[in-house]
This record gives C-alpha cells, sequence and structure tokens, in this order.
C-alpha cells in the first residue's frame, strides 16, 4: 500500500530526456534538423572530445525573437504543429516540441539567437534545465547552439557513453546522412582543429560523390513519379559492394530512415547478382504524401510507418528490379591503365606466367585449331568451360555453366509465374528413397514440384514415385531432385525456399563446367544468353563478361 509515487517533475524531465537524448550524435541530430527546419542554407557543426564536451551548430536560418527564445526551450514547446492531426500532414523534421528541453536537462546549454528583423540577438543559458543568466548579444542573424559537458548530472549515463571515437562516428555518419539528404544546404564540420567536411551546395548525385569519392560513375541513376510515391534513388552496380550494409542509405522525406521493408527489397533487387553475403551501395530518397506514413513511432524519428506496406514494397520492387537489368549491369573489365614501359615483364602488376610460354605442342595445336574454329563458326570454346565471340560492342566471354544456369533459372521461374509447363510422362516411374529428413522436405515442396512438372507421389514409408517431369529439363530426374533436396537442407535458414528450389533446379540441370557442347548447343547458348537480362548466375557470379573495343582502343593507347 502507498507504494506507488508520481515522480517530480525533475525526474520525468530527466527520464523522458533519455529517449531523444542517447549519445553526442543524438545532440547533433536534434540541433541540425532543427536548423534546418528554421531554414538554414549554411549550417556549421563543431564538436570537441567527440562531442562529450563540447557540441556547437551555427546557422543562419530564420532565428528567434527574445520571447520564442525563453519558449523553446520548454518541454511541448513547438512552432511546427499545432494539434495531433498536424502530423500527417507534417513538413518539417520536428515536431514534439522536447528536443531542446531534452538537451538543456542533461547539460549546459547556451542559445543565442537573431532574426532578420532585429539588429540584436538575444542568449539565454541553463545548466541542468534551470536558466542561469540571458542577456543581449550581438551576432549575425541566425541561431548558435553551444552544448557542453552533456550528461554532468546524469553520471549512470555519462558512463555508457562508448570511446570518443565510436561516438566520433555515430556523429560523422549523422552528419552525412544530414548531407545526403539536403544538398542544398551548405554543412561544414569541425573535429577538434580539424576541418572534416565542407560540402558545398550540390545536386543530389554530386553530393553523394563529395561523400564517397569512390562511387563516382558506378551508381545508376533512377527516378520515377508514381501515385504513392516519388523516387530519385542511386544503385551500384552489383560489382559495388561491401561486407556490410554500410553504404546503403534510405531517405523518406528528407528524413534517414532505418526500415527493414526497404532493406528487403533491395535484398530481393539484388538477389542472384551478388555473391555470398554481401551488400551494395544504395541511396534511395522517397518522397511520400505525409498522409500515408507515420513519423510518430520511434522516440527519435529513426523510423517509419508506412500504411501501405505491401503496395509500397512490390511497386518498389518492379521499379528497382527494371532499372538493375540488361546493359546496365554487364560485367566488364577495364584493366587498371599503367606505364606498362617501365618493366616488361610485368602486365598489371603480376608477373608473365611462365606458363603461357611452356605450353605443350598438343595445346599450342589445340588453341591455333580453335581459331580455326572460330573463324568458320564465329566463336571459340576453350576447354569447353568459356565460349567466346565478337560483336561490334567488344569481346564476350561466356561462362557456359553460369550461363546455361541463368537460362534455365528464367525458364523456371516463368513456368511458375505462368503455370504452363509442358510435361513428359516418364515411361517407367522413378522411385526416390529418402532419409526421413530429407522426405519431410520433399512432402513440404511436392506441390512446388508439381508446379514445376515433376509428378511426385509418396508411397510407402519415406519413398516417393515420380510420374513426369518437364520437358525442357532433360537430366536424371531422380538425382536431381536428391540434390535439390541436398541443398535446401544445407541451407535451411533461407527465407525463400521458391528462389532457392529454382536456383537449385537451375544449377544441377545445366551443363557442367567441362561438358562438350555440341557447336548447335553452343549457338543456341549464345543466342539465348543475348536475351538475358540480367547476365549472371543465380548464386551472383557473372554469366558474361565484356571488354569493350572503346577500353581494349585505350589500352593500345590509340584513344
Ligand atoms: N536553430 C533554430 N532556429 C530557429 N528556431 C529554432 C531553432 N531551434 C529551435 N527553434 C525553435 O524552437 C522550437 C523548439 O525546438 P525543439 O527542437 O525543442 O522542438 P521541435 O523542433 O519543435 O520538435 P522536436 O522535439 O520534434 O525536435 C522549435 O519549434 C522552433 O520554433
Ligand atoms: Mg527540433
Amino acid at each position: 500500500m502507498g507504494k506507488i509515487k508520481i515522480l517530480d517533475d525533475h525526474t520525468r524531465s530527466k527520464i523522458s530526456a533519455g529517449e531523444v537524448v542517447e549519445r553526442p550524435a543524438s545532440v547533433v541530430k536534434e540541433l541540425v534538423e532543427n536548423s534546418i527546419d528554421a531554414g538554414s542554407s549554411e549550417v556549421l557543426i563543431e564538436i570537441k572530445k567527440a562531442g562529450k564536451n563540447y557540441i556547437r551548430v551555427v546557422d543562419n536560418g530564420q532565428g528567434m525573437d527574445e520571447e520564442d527564445l525563453v519558449m523553446a526551450i520548454r518541454r511541448y514547446a513547438t512552432s511546427k504543429i499545432q494539434n495531433f492531426e498536424d502530423i500527417f500532414r507534417i513538413k518539417t523534421l520536428g515536431f514534439r516540441g522536447e528536443a531542446l528541453s531534452a538537451i538543456a536537462s542533461v547539460s549546459e546549454i547556451k542559445i543565442s539567437s537573431r532574426t532578420k528583423q532585429d539588429e540584436i540577438g538575444n542568449y539565454v543559458k541553463l545548466e541542468a534545465g534551470i536558466i542561469k543568466d540571458k542577456g543581449k548579444i550581438p551576432m549575425p542573424y541566425g541561431t548558435e547552439v553551444i552544448v557542453r559537458n552533456l550528461f554532468f548530472n546524469t553520471p549512470a549515463r555519462r558512463k555508457f557513453l562508448k570511446t570518443d571515437s565510436t561516438e566520433y562516428n555515430h556523429i560523422l555518419d549523422m552528419v552525412i546522412k544530414f548531407g545526403l539528404a539536403f544538398p542544398e544546404v551548405e554543412f561544414q564540420f569541425i573535429s577538434g582543429a580539424k576541418n572534416v567536411l565542407n560540402l558545398k551546395k550540390a545536386s543530389f548525385q554530386q553530393r553523394i560523390e563529395q561523400l564517397f569519392p569512390e562511387l563516382k560513375n558506378k551508381l545508376i541513376p533512377v527516378e520515377v513519379q508514381t501515385p504513392l510515391f516519388n523516387l530519385l534513388g542511386f544503385l551500384s552496380s552489383p560489382k559495388v559492394n561491401y561486407p556490410r550494409r554500410i553504404k546503403q542509405y534510405i531517405f523518406v522525406n528528407r528524413r534517414a530512415v532505418i526500415t527493414p521493408l526497404i532493406y528487403s527489397v533491395i535484398d530481393k533487387v539484388y538477389q542472384g547478382l551478388i555473391t555470398g553475403r554481401a551488400y551494395p551501395a544504395v541511396f534511395l530518397f522517397l518522397d511520400i504524401n505525409p498522409q500515408f506514413i507515420d513519423v510518430n513511432v520511434h522516440p527519435t524519428k529513426r523510423e517509419v510507418k508506412f500504411k501501405n506496406e505491401h503496395e509500397l514494397y512490390e511497386l518498389l520492387l518492379n521499379i528497382l528490379k527494371g532499372e538493375l537489368s540488361g546493359e546496365k549491369i554487364i560485367t566488364t573489365i577495364n584493366p587498371p591503365s599503367a606505364p606498362l614501359m617501365s618493366d616488361e615483364r610485368k602486365i598489371y602488376g603480376s608477373e608473365i606466367s611462365t606458363q603461357a610460354v611452356e605450353l605443350t605442342a598438343h595445346e599450342i595445336k589445340e588453341i591455333q585449331e580453335s581459331f580455326l574454329e572460330a573463324r568458320r563458326e564465329e566463336f571459340l570454346i576453350y576447354k569447353n568451360k568459356y565460349t567466346i565471340w565478337i560483336d561490334e560492342e567488344g569481346i564476350n566471354i561466356v561462362d557456359n555453366h553460369a550461363a546455361w544456369e541463368r537460362v534455365l533459372f528464367e525458364k523456371i521461374k516463368k513456368v511458375i509465374d505462368h503455370g504452363k509447363v509442358e510435361i513428359q510422362r516418364l515411361l517407367l516411374p522413378e522411385v526416390i528413397n529418402l532419409n526421413p529428413k530429407s522426405a519431410e522436405i520433399l512432402r513440404q515442396n511436392v506441390d512446388l514440384f508439381l508446379k514445376l512438372g515433376f509428378e511426385i507421389k509418396e508411397f510407402g514409408e519415406n519413398s516417393f514415385v515420380v510420374h513426369t517431369r518437364p520437358q525442357f529439363l532433360n537430366v536424371s530426374v531422380v538425382k536431381l531432385i536428391e540434390e535439390v533436396i541436398a541443398d535446401i537442407i544445407a541451407e535451411e535458414k533461407v527465407e525463400d525456399k521458391t528462389y532457392k528450389i529454382i536456383t537449385s533446379l537451375a544449377c544441377h540441370s545445366a551443363v557442367k563446367a567441362g561438358d562438350s557442347l555440341a557447336t548447335e548447343e553452343i549457338k543456341n547458348l549464345i543466342s539465348e544468353v543475348k536475351k538475358l537480362n540480367t547476365p549472371y548466375c543465380p548464386h551472383g557470379r557473372p554469366a558474361l563478361i565484356k571488354i569493350r573495343w572503346q577500353d581494349v582502343e585505350k589500352e593500345f593507347r590509340r584513344r
């Protein structure tokens, strides 16, 4: 009895400050958001000691007069909304009216501000949320906020701060996000004595290149307008990728957001274009009618909720998939230009292989014969592994297995998408005997196999009979199904089982590297490869590599 008590004001504000102000980077975020909401075209961010002791943000925005300045530091004081419904019409980054009061309650803060109309500015100083001093101050128009000794009055929180380098990285990341989202604003970022960033006014693409020069000329731009959203995006070719999601930036109405929904769209778009666990560089700027999103779902607003999640997912997936196909993603070889004269024994930094000189007479004859063949057939086959041909654009090298895999993959996918498959009844139905685990996997997927043209019936314990196979997969049925099931078991955690099954079917039915193909089959392969939109095997290895004549000319110094 009597155990429950209402907390006093002071404790309450310290607790809720914790939600908004987690670390120095949150202070930077809130202050820069305010500067942008104030219509600034220049923002200076200065920190010392990773922001733990000193953060200063100066802007040239609309500023505040004396009365507003005192209001600004009060809790729930905002000029940005008037009622709850306004959140669904919001155009500003802030709206809760709590950031400044939250920061003030856990630091020593000085805010100085001057409007264009006033001749002199005003300042106010607070410690732990209590006003200690205020007065007039001459200054240019705009606002300057200095935050010292963050969490000085909440030692437990201060202790939780990470090392300087971690906290610094969080701030840098924050500044980069603002830089990307607001290329029309100039940002200067100073840390200690170091001028870290000096971003001039730019277009979205130029801003990306200012921040990540290594991505210059490596991004595919996308710009579309749909009834649900307008999108400006920049996608890297699959060749450019990173071990973590470090170069994926998503903005919704200029707000940097973490959104599993859109990450999963990106992963799906690049599925089969990148080998293993790797993440491409992707910058997406989505403009969505505020009615269709809820920005008020996270204390620091880093998540948003979409009203039409499903539609958004499908639409975005289709757009990005369409962009990431054909010519734009063909793997090209551009050898690094290096002065070759200096050391004749070196080619692009590696020794000329002595093996190349020591070809056996037999091998030389083989190569010569392939060239003769090439002249007749207009293609050349190397070790039954690669098919090479030339056209007006350059030299094409196809990995037979990878290419065939992709061709089959597309065919199987079509069967699944359109539900039409020509089947062949097996003269003698074939029996598959499986262990209990494999049997269970097959049982779970008989419908999918049926869709693909394999009619499989269970008979007896863990045994199955295959009655039909699809016409276009002319391979040993039992072995194929066993291999597919083994693949599924090996990667039990995969979410997209259908994709896995299609990939596995394509892989095990495709010609293997080293299989000899008849001339007609090769011709067929080349014509199929030419039709491919995604010349990659479904595991993400390239199926076609192109050496463009223009690069050849450059290398021979003819251009
Ligand atoms: N740099 C600035 N320039 C001009 N006005 C400012 C600036 N910073 C704050 N203000 C004024 O102070 C008010 C309070 O700022 P505060 O950040 O606490 O709340 P908010 O931005 O309205 O909402 P949120 O808590 O979501 O950030 C703002 O609504 C704005 O009117
Ligand atoms: Mg704010």
